[in-house]
């Protein structure tokens, strides 16, 4: 089995300290920063772009994991790697049949890419792709929120998504994000997924050391 890995979403951090937050929040364990960018469009809520990246960027040399919630995303891509940003994630919602070519566009710039989906997305829609990705994301909410209750449903797409994943060859992530928290990680787990975004049950906890360690070990 791959390693899993933790990667608390930002979005549930304190902004007025952002720096620190980074800094601290790799110290506590995470594997990878999840970064959350809404645009209003895309998903009705605004999070922060690329100048917020950059900024917390210096605070610590974790992954950057930008997973873009946006429309249009291809505009925006080299100001996310200028920014900072170790791994882009677009969304097949957002992208269509685009969805290739702008995998190719964030490879070309050197850093990793990934296709996600929505709930109501087949697996099959990023199918052909899936050569093309560093990991694959697959979405437990609807994305616009921290804090949603987990989709369950989901659960049987991870496990089509890890055999295709297997069927490559290739050591391609499965990230699985939205609503997980102690209950429910092991199902994701034993689904197949390896990496995982939590943001709530992280960020809500005093002791952040200790639930990313129980979400690793679960
Ligand atoms: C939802 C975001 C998630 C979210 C996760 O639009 O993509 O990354 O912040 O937060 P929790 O873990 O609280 O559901
Ligand atoms: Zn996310």
């Amino acid at each position: 089995m791959t390693k899993i890995k933790i990667a608390p979403s930002f979005l549930s951090a304190d902004f007025s300290k952002a720096g620190e937050e980074v800094t601290k929040i790799t110290a506590n364990g995470a594997d990878l920063l999840h970064l959350d960018v809404m645009d209003g469009s895309f998903v009705k809520n605004i999070s922060f772009g690329p100048k917020f990246i950059k900024e917390i960027r210096p605070y610590s040399n974790i992954v950057f994991d930008a997973h873009l919630m946006i429309v249009n995303p291809w505009n925006y891509i080299p100001q996310f790697v200028d920014a900072g940003a170790d791994i882009i994630t677009v969304h097949y919602e957002a992208c269509g049949d685009r969805l290739k070519e702008t995998l190719k566009q964030i490879k070309d710039l050197g850093v990793k890419c990934g296709a996600v989906i929505n709930p109501n997305t087949e697996v099959k829609q990023i199918e052909s792709v899936i050569d093309d990705c560093d990991m694959l994301l697959l979405m437990s909410v609807y994305p616009g929120f921290g804090g949603q209750k987990f989709i369950p449903d989901v659960l049987p797409k991870i496990e089509q998504a890890r055999k295709l994943i297997e069927k490559t060859g290739k050591d391609i992530d499965l990230e699985i994000d939205g609503g997980i928290n102690k209950e429910n990680v092991k199902l994701v787990k034993d689904a197949g997924a390896n990496v995982i975004v939590a943001g709530s049950t992280v960020f809500n906890e005093v002791d952040r050391a200790k639930i990313i360690r129980e979400l690793r070990e679960i």
